[in-house]
């Protein structure tokens, strides 16, 4: 005899959940630095149109399944694709865990530029000494010589851990704990928010950061790079094709409000993105500083070194900087391990804590190879770790084309398994907002095409160099793949061969198909 399935206590923990997990890194820095490379102002019309058509049927997609099935992702195309569909929802899982890796290990490294902050390295006169990089004392601006002594040293790997285990505490009673934090964090986040843009706006010359980002360039708008960054971008600040969506609304009542909480947990997300917009960009004109950066540079390097120019105020605007950013990657990690977590017990009935446990054990492994201080890149064109490229050359399978395939498939297997008549009927039987026949023609055929398009750009740009800016690296300025460098063809043999050999036998291995108990 099964439990019954863990629920949300109530319909805004649910909401609030959804949103943490939607809001993380990505709307604070990935989304200002997109829009400033694809045109600025020019950058919200395809970004709102890719919310619009893709983002919002998608997530009504991912929550309908949930409500619909009662279960987490693989099971749940799995009970209308069979064995393909929960190899499809494994894939999934894989390639999400893959992204916690990384993701977590830059959640570390975000502690350890916090204590950066803190102790004063990071507002020092003099810049800290490199040795693994034979850098000397100043010869670096602050951040960088910080951020690059912080991950070249065995305490990075500490940092990383911790982070781990504050992931582990806050999932380790499913909906009870997250419920509880996510009640906490979400406001704490949009509190800080809120302070940062104050702080920027009232910066002379902050205003004009804000002007430069509402600027539109539609000279931009015929350029295929631009609209491929929105729809890319789209999924990723939604949390879209992780089966994170999915597992959350499992935990929900049959007869909740999916529709409108879509609408809701998207609204909340993009408005946070726009108003980080004007933090970041009024922040970074008061000082001139040119946001044109990786995630990781702005992360690091840039947000911090205008945050010195802050003088007195530096230390602890730097300290409130980096909690902003643990608290929005934390509320989005978590999410991440409970996608694993709820796919493995429902499909094998193990508990909670053991499974928490091993999930967990499986991605420190993981994060600390991204980590790993040792091994200092050399010959590989890029001026960081061999984990920082690693980092970049999975986080260019696993978020530049894994994500997609997935958001692709389950349109298909919902559209036309399902079908998607039926999931419609089930969504509107308990929601105030109607869906037409539109909808309908969305999943089954304009989602699929745009994304069909998103993918194959993709591998032109990677197989024929077209447009090579559009697949910039989450560190490197500018990652484009470069030949036949060894590393360019391990990166996606391993990336292909764990998402898809592991999300195959854990397809084909008996289980559960998913009652509703945990
Ligand atoms: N949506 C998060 C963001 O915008 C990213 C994310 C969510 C990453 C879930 C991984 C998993 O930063």
């Amino acid at each position: 005899m099964s439990k019954a399935r863990q629920q949300w206590k109530s319909r805004a923990g649910f909401i609030l959940a959804a949103s943490g997990s939607a809001i993380g890194l990505g709307n604070i820095v990935f989304f200002s630095a997109n829009a400033y490379k694809f045109g600025a102002g020019a950058f919200y019309l395809p970004y709102l149109i890719a919310l619009l058509a893709v983002g919002v049927p998608v997530m009504m997609v991912e929550f309908g399944l949930g409500r619909e099935k009662g279960t987490s992702f693989p099971l749940a195309l799995g009970r209308i694709g069979g064995r393909a569909g929960e190899f499809a929802g494994w894939f999934a899982v894989v390639n999400a865990l893959m992204i916690t890796m990384y993701y977590i290990a830059i959640l570390g490294w975000a502690v350890g530029m916090w204590w950066s902050a803190l102790a004063g390295d990071l507002w020092a006169e003099t810049s800290v000494a490199v040795p693994a990089f034979d850098v000397p004392e100043g010869a670096l601006p602050n951040a960088i010589a910080s951020f690059f002594d912080l991950i070249s040293s065995p305490r990075n790997i500490i940092f990383v851990v911790f982070v781990w285990l504050l992931n582990i505490g806050l999932v380790s009673r499913g909906t009870k704990t997250i419920e509880g934090a996510v009640k906490v964090m979400v406001p704490m986040i949009w509190l800080i928010m809120v302070g940062f843009i104050i702080q920027g706006l009232s910066q002379p010359g902050g205003v004009h950061g804000v002007f430069l980002l509402f600027t539109p360039d539609f000279s931009v708008m015929g350029d295929i790079n631009v609209w491929h960054g929105a729809f890319a971008q789209i999924f990723f600040t939604l949390s879209l094709g992780f089966g994170i969506m999915t597992a959350y609304a499992s935990y929900l009542p049959k007869k909740s409000d999916h529709t409108t909480n879509a609408v809701v947990v998207s609204m909340m997300n993009c408005s946070f993105e726009m108003i980080a917009g004007f933090a970041v960009f009024s922040l970074l004109f008061a000082f001139t500083v040119t946001p044109k950066a990786s995630t990781l540079s702005m992360m690091f390097f840039i947000m911090p070194a205008a945050i010195a120019e802050l003088g007195a105020a530096a230390k602890l605007t730097g300290a409130v900087f980096f909690t902003l950013l643990l608290l929005a990657g934390l509320s989005s990690s978590i999410s991440l391990i409970e996608a694993a977590v709820s796919a493995v017990i429902d499909k094998f009935k193990t508990r909670r804590v053991t499974t928490v446990l091993a999930v967990s054990l499986v991605g420190i492994a993981g994060s600390v190879m991204f980590a790993l201080p040792m091994v200092i890149d050399g010959g590989l064109d890029s001026n960081g770790t061999l984990g920082l490229t690693i980092l970049d050359l999975i986080d260019h399978y696993a978020f530049g084309y894994g994500l997609i395939i997935v958001g692709l498939v389950e349109c298909l297997i919902v559209g036309w398994g399902l079908p998607v008549e039926k999931l419609r009927a089930t969504l509107n039987s308990s929601s105030s907002i109607q869906l037409g026949r539109w909808f309908d023609i969305m999943i089954k055929f304009v989602v699929p095409a745009i994304l069909i398009f998103v993918l194959g750009y993709s591998l032109l740009t990677d197989v024929f160099d077209v447009g090579k800016e559009a697949t910039p690296g989450l560190y490197g300025a500018d990652y484009v793949m470069k030949g036949f460098d060894a590393l360019d063809v391990i990166a996606p043999v391993v990336w292909l061969v764990m998402t898809l050999g592991i999300g195959a036998a854990l397809a084909l291995t008996p289980g559960h198909k998913g009652a509703d108990g945990e």
